[in-house]
């Protein structure tokens, strides 16, 4: 019985090690796809085709104070915060930019795809 409750204990503290160590991974993986996500992230005619319904609308003029379409150096400032930022910043909205920016049906590497156009690192 003894025997049987130190191996439970001992299995126990493995579990908790492990699940210590799972908390970790996942944050350090969330990034490395994601840099890796912009890096290939490139516009083709459909993304092209939705950033036209929805982005268009106010990253070609700067409406609301939006960073436009091609302006390196506005968009310099803005990637200067990260990828991460820009990213979370479209689907959660950032001050006036909507959440999503009105594309409801962008997948996060269109919205990548996207930033990058527009800020002029893919094209
Ligand atoms: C209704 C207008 C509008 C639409 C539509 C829109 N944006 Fe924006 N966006 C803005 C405005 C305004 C800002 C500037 C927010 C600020 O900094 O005050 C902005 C800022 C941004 C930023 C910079 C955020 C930062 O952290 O600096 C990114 C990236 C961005 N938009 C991406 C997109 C993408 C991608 C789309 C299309 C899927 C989109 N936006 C559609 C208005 C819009």
């Amino acid at each position: 019985m003894a025997v049987n409750l130190k191996v439970s204990c001992f299995i126990l503290v493995l579990i908790l090690v492990g699940c210590d160590r799972e908390q970790v991974v996942p944050s350090t993986a969330e990034i490395e796809p994601l840099d890796r996500q912009f890096e290939t992230a490139i516009m083709s005619v459909e993304i092209m085709d939705k950033w036209a319904r929805s982005c268009a609308l106010c990253h070609v003029n700067g409406e609301g104070g939006a960073p436009r379409m091609g302006d390196l150096a506005v968009w310099q400032e803005r990637l200067a915060q990260g990828n991460a930022t820009l990213l979370d910043h479209t689907l959660k909205g950032y001050a006036r930019m909507p959440p999503l920016g009105y594309c409801m049906d962008c997948e996060e590497i269109e919205f990548a795809a996207m930033i990058m156009f527009m800020s002029g690192q893919n094209q």
